[in-house]
Formats: structure tokens, C-alpha cells, sequence
């Protein structure tokens, strides 16, 4: 078993094959004057197990297009099989027709990267679960629910809380995390008028007097949860707190959070935002290189992976 890191977010592939006690595979991954990604091995990965990490974060089409090219390396010098580990799986909000003659694109990403040659899937909070079923090799979907029930407990250690899903989207995901942590739900009833905006119409259920804890599996431009944050506050919620698996953080998010009335943002390092976040005072940062490290591990000696989560 080796692990290859792609170039997305070199600190997550460090810190799991840390985990591991792995070294890196020694390889070449850069770009030609326009742009065009090349990908070089330079040892022997004849008969191996081959675990390729890249996250298809912003610039997805880049990120994108390295993994399928590290796939296609891969699959070129030989490997026994390979896994595409993509902790923050890009594109997969497009995975119906919203509109008529629009494009699934979740399902064609699915498609390339399983003819690139990829065997096995592993990411983490899928947006949604079906996007396994647009695979038709394994896909191992992992969930951070047990990490933030456990950061609740342990930091947060509030009474009086409701978990908060900020659209009817999110609701399966609330249940979830509100089953660990003993609290009841309340639904947002979200719409988006125009592609990036997003409006709060209703809030189901009470929230007055309440801690509430939003979770979501992607913040991006910061608007679904600014507003949902902004609506439980006039319901007459006390403390906000909000935790999402991918930070996604585009144009003015930091910003808007920071002004915003959450008293604290917890995140993951499915995609590197060191750099984004540094001055930031709301948000903070758990790894998921133990977790996924760990169903590596399962994956490579064929273990069971949901038995992590029970
Ligand atoms: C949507 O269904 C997702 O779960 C997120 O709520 C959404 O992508 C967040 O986007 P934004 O931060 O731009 O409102």
C-alpha cells in the first residue's frame, strides 16, 4: 500500500500518511507553461495499492483534471489498483437537472474519473448520497457527525441545544448529529432565487431561548448560513454555533463571517485554507486526517469501514 498526494492540499496528504507511517510516493506533479498538468513516478509502484489523495477544491477544473492524470500515471506504471481519495468531492451540487437542458455535471466527473482508471472511491460527507449510486465502482462515503457530536461535548458543553438544518436538504445530516448529541431539530426553509442566493422563508420548530448549532455539509460564499444564523437570531436564539465539513469560503465568506453574529465556525482541512483563515477569530479547524487515515488503513487490509461510525 502507497499513498500519492496530489497537490490541493499537500498539509491533509502530510498528516495522513503521517498517520500511516507512510512516505509520500516520490513523484513530479507540475504544470507545462500553459497550464497543462504533468505527472511523473518516480518509483516502482509495479502490483502496489495505490491511495491518490486530491481534494477537487477551487480551482476544481485544475484539481480535477491532475487527479485524473495522476489516475491515469498510476494505472500506466502498473498499479494493482487505485483509490481515489477526493475528501472534498467538487462539482456534486450539480447532481440532478435543476432546469431543463442543464448539465448533471456530478455524474460526468463520476464517469471520468472512473475511466481514468480509478477501482475505489473514499471521500467524505458526499452532498448528497446518491452521487455513490453515479459510481459504479465502491464508494466509501465517511462522516464527520461523530467528530462534531464529539467537539459539542467536549468544547462547546452547552445545555438547551437544538441542531439547526439550514435547508430541507440538510435534514438528514441534522438528525444525524442531533442523535449523538441528545437535542432536538429545527428545519430553515431555504430558496434560492438566482444561482448564490439564498433567502430564509420559514424556520420550523422553536428556537427561543435555545444554544443552536447549525450543520452543513459546504459553506461557499457564506450566504445560506449568514442569513440562517441572522433569522434564528430574531426567533430569539441565544448562542449560534455553526459546523460544516467543507469550507469551501469563496469571495467575501471569511469576511461576512466575521461580522456575522456566529459565535464560532467549525470546519475541517478537506480543503487547505490556511492562508484564507489565519486572522480569522470565529473559525476554527479539526482535522480529518485520523478518520480518513483510518479507513485507508480498513480499506487496505478489508476491514469494515461503517463500523467507524457506530
Ligand atoms: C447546499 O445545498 C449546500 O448544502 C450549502 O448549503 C451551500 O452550498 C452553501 O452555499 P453558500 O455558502 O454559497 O450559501
Amino acid at each position: 500500500m502507497k499513498v500519492l498526494a496530489g497537490t490541493s492540499n499537500s498539509k491533509l496528504c502530510k498528516d495522513i500518511a503521517s498517520q500511516l507511517k507512510l512516505k509520500l510516493v516520490n513523484s513530479n506533479i507540475k504544470r507545462f507553461a500553459d497550464g497543462e498538468v504533468y505527472v511523473e513516478i518516480n518509483e516502482n509502484i509495479r502490483g502496489n495499492s495505490i491511495f491518490v489523495i486530491q481534494s477537487t477544491s477551487n480551482p476544481a477544473n485544475d484539481n480535477l483534471m491532475e487527479l485524473l492524470i495522476c489516475i491515469d500515471a498510476l494505472r500506466r506504471s502498473s498499479a494493482k489498483n487505485i483509490t481515489a481519495v477526493i475528501p472534498y468531492f467538487g462539482y456534486a451540487r450539480q447532481d440532478r437537472k435543476v432546469a431543463p437542458r442543464t448539465a448533471i455535471s456530478a455524474k460526468l466527473v463520476s464517469n471520468l474519473i472512473t475511466n481514468a482508471g480509478a477501482n475505489r472511491i473514499l471521500s467524505v460527507d458526499l452532498h448528497a448520497g446518491q452521487i455513490q449510486g453515479f459510481f459504479d465502482i465502491p464508494v466509501d462515503n465517511l462522516f464527520s457527525t461523530p467528530i462534531f457530536a464529539r467537539h459539542i461535548k467536549k468544547k462547546i458543553k452547552l445545555n438547551n441545544l437544538i441542531c439547526v438544518a439550514p435547508d430541507v436538504g440538510g435534514v438528514e445530516r441534522t438528525r444525524a448529529l442531533s442523535r449523538r448529541i441528545n437535542s432536538s431539530i429545527a428545519i430553515i426553509d431555504k430558496r434560492r432565487p438566482a444561482p448564490g442566493k439564498s433567502e430564509v422563508m420559514n424556520i420550523v420548530g422553536s428556537v427561543k431561548n435555545k444554544n443552536c448549532i447549525i450543520v452543513d455539509d459546504i459553506i461557499d460564499s457564506g450566504g445560506t448560513i449568514v442569513n440562517a444564523v441572522y433569522a434564528l437570531k430574531n426567533k430569539g436564539a441565544k448562542d449560534v454555533y455553526v459546523y460544516i465539513t467543507h469550507a469551501v469560503l469563496s469571495g467575501e465568506a471569511v469576511k461576512k463571517i466575521e461580522k456575522s453574529q456566529i459565535k464560532k465556525l467549525i470546519t475541517t482541512d478537506t480543503i487547505d485554507n490556511t492562508k484564507k483563515i489565519k486572522n480569522s477569530k470565529k473559525i476554527e479547524i479539526i482535522s480529518l486526517a485520523p478518520m480518513i487515515s483510518e479507513a485507508i488503513k480498513r480499506i487496505a487490509n478489508s476491514t469494515s469501514v461503517s463500523s467507524l461510525f457506530k
